[in-house]
C-alpha cells in the first residue's frame, strides 16, 4: 500500500503492484513519467486508461510538427508552455486544463495528439550547451541536458549517496558520557561547538538558498545546490537532535552566539560577507558587483565551509578518539563528507565564473579574507580551549585551520596564505574518509555506499 499523496492523511491507496488492471496498462508499464503519474493518484489513473500509447506527434491548427525536442509559445502564457504539450495526459486529468482554451484530447488517436486554440508554435532552436555559463547566462533554465557542467551532476549524484538522517545514529552512549564521563573543560568544548555549528548552518542554508542558487544560470548548478540547501537544514536538524537528546537547555545553547564575542565574530563576518551577494541591487553584469559575488562564493566555500567548518568538528572527533560522544561524532562525519563536497564544489564554481568571465581573485582581497580568518578562528580556539583538553589544544586547532586554509587557497588557484603550516591533527582527513560498514559504533548505520566511492578532498 502507498501513502495517498493528494491527502495524506486518508487512507492508502492500493500501490500499482496490487492492481493488476494498472500492471497490464501499456501506457503505464512503457512511459515512466506515466508511472510516477498514477503514484499520484486515482484521478490521474483513470485518464492514464483512455490514452493506449504515449503521443509520438502533436499538431497544431495548420500546421504539424513531428516531435521536436520543444515548443516556444509565441504568447509564453502559463497554459501554453511546452509542459503541457509534453505531458498531454496528465494535462487532461488537471481540472485547470480543462477549461483552458488550450486544451490537449488525449485518446482521440492512438499515435496522436491534438493541440487546438493556438495559431502559432515556434519551435525553439535545440540547446547548445556552449551557450550555458555559470551566471548571466541566457539560455533554457529548465532544460538540464545537455550538460555544459557534467561535473555538478555528478557532485549531484555523490551527494546522494551520503544519505542519512540523525535518527539512524544511537546517541545513547552521548547521553550518559555528557553527564557522567566528560569533564567541565570538556563540557564546555562540546556544549560550544555544537552552539558554533547550529548558528553558522542554518546560516549557509540562507546563503546557498537565497543568495547563490539564484545567480546560477545553468540548471545542472542549481539542482546540485538544491540538494545543498536541504543539507544544510539536514545539518541543522542534527544539531537540534543532539541539543534536544543531551538535554541541553536549547534557548541558552542557541542564544550562545549571540553573547560569546568569539562565537558572535565568526558569525558577524560571515554575514557581512555572504551579505555582500545577498542584497537584492547587485547586478552581475556590472564588474564591481561580480568581484563582490565571486569573493563571497569564494569566503563561503573556502573559509567558511572549507575551513572553519572542516576544522570546526575536530573538538569532537577529539572526544571520539578517545571513546567518548561517539554517536555525536558519528553525526558530525556524516555532515563533514556533505561539506566536504560543498567546499569543493564552490571552489569549482568559483574557478569556472573566474574562467568564463575572465576574471582572477583579487590577491589583496584574499589576503585579508584569509587574516580576518585566522584571526578570528585564533579567538575562537583560545575561547573554545582556554586549556587544553587531553589530546587537543588550541595551538592544533589554530595550527589546522592554517593547514586546510592553505589548501583550499591551491583549490582555488590562489597563492597559500599560511607558507609552511603544519598539518597538526593527521587524523582530521581520515574522519571523512571513514567507511560506515563496520558497525564499530553500533548504531544501526551499516552501510551506505559513500566512503569507498568517493574522494572526498
Ligand atoms: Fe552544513
Ligand atoms: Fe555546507
Amino acid at each position: 500500500m502507498m501513502l495517498n499523496w493528494d491527502n495524506p492523511l486518508a487512507a492508502p491507496i492500493p500501490s500499482v503492484q496490487s492492481r493488476p488492471e494498472l500492471r497490464s496498462h501499456k501506457s503505464v508499464t512503457n512511459d515512466a513519467a506515466s508511472k510516477k503519474d498514477v503514484h499520484r493518484g486515482s484521478a490521474v489513473v483513470e485518464v492514464e486508461q483512455e490514452v493506449s500509447e504515449p503521443c509520438s506527434e502533436y499538431r497544431t491548427t495548420g500546421k504539424t510538427f513531428d516531435k521536436p525536442a520543444t515548443y516556444e509559445d509565441s504568447t509564453n502564457d502559463a497554459e501554453s508552455s511546452p509542459q503541457h504539450l509534453t505531458t498531454p495526459a496528465t494535462q487532461e486529468a488537471d481540472s485547470t486544463a480543462k477549461t483552458s482554451t488550450a486544451t490537449v484530447r488525449a485518446g482521440e488517436s492512438a499515435h496522436r495528439c491534438e493541440w487546438e486554440g493556438k495559431q502559432t508554435f515556434t519551435p525553439m532552436k535545440p540547446v547548445n550547451p556552449e551557450d550555458k555559463r555559470v551566471i548571466n547566462g541566457m539560455g533554457d533554465i529548465n532544460q538540464l541536458a545537455p550538460f555544459k557542467y557534467p561535473w555538478a551532476w555528478e557532485f549531484f549524484i555523490n551527494a546522494n549517496k551520503n544519505h542519512w538522517t540523525p535518527l539512524d545514529i544511537n546517541m545513547a552512549q552521548d547521553v550518559h558520557d555528557y553527564h557522567h564521563s566528560l569533564k567541565p573543560e570538556e563540557l564546555h568544548v562540546y556544549e560550544n561547538v555544537l552552539a558554533y555549528l547550529t548558528t553558522a548552518d542554518i546560516l549557509a542554508m540562507r546563503n546557498i538558498g537565497l543568495a547563490v542558487m539564484e545567480k546560477m544560470t545553468a540548471p545542472e548548478l542549481q539542482i546540485y545546490q538544491a540538494r545543498q540547501v536541504y543539507e544544510e537544514s539536514l545539518h541543522t536538524w542534527t544539531y537540534q537532535h543532539c541539543i534536544e537528546t543531551i538535554g541541553l537547555d536549547q534557548s541558552e545553547i542557541y542564544n550562545r552566539y549571540r553573547v560569546v564575542p568569539e562565537i558572535n565574530r565568526k558569525i558577524q563576518i560571515s554575514n557581512r560577507r555572504l551579505d555582500a551577494a545577498m542584497r537584492s541591487d547587485i547586478n552581475l553584469h556590472h564588474q564591481d558587483d561580480l568581484q563582490e559575488f565571486i569573493l563571497s562564493y569564494a569566503f563561503f566555500a573556502g573559509v567558511f565551509e572549507g575551513s572553519w567548518f572542516y576544522n570546526g568538528f575536530s573538538p569532537i572527533f577529539a572526544l571520539q578518539r578517545r571513546g567518548l560522544m561517539k554517536g555525536t561524532a558519528e553525526q558530525l562525519q556524516y555532515i563533514m563528507r556533505d561539506e566536504v563536497l560543498h567546499a569543493s564544489f564552490g571552489i569549482r564554481v568559483v574557478k569556472q565564473i573566474l574562467q568564463e568571465e575572465n576574471l582572477k581573485l583579487d590577491p589583496q582581497a584574499m589576503r585579508d579574507m584569509w587574516d580576518e580568518a585566522e584571526a578570528a578562528e585564533a579567538d575562537y580556539a583560545k575561547f573554545l580551549l582556554p586549556q587544553p583538553i587531553l589530546g587537543y589544544s588550541a595551538q592544533d586547532h589554530h595550527e589546522q585551520f592554517r593547514f586546510i586554509a592553505n589548501r583550499r587557497a591551491r583549490q582555488l588557484g590562489a597563492e597559500e596564505p599560511f607558507p609552511g603550516a603544519r598539518n597538526a591533527l593527521p587524523w582530521l582527513d581520515e574522519q571523512s574518509n571513514m567507511r560506515k560498514e563496520k558497525n564499530f559504533f553500533e548504531t544501526r548505520v551499516t552501510e551506505y555506499q559513500t566512503g569507498g566511492a568517493l574522494k572526498w578532498d
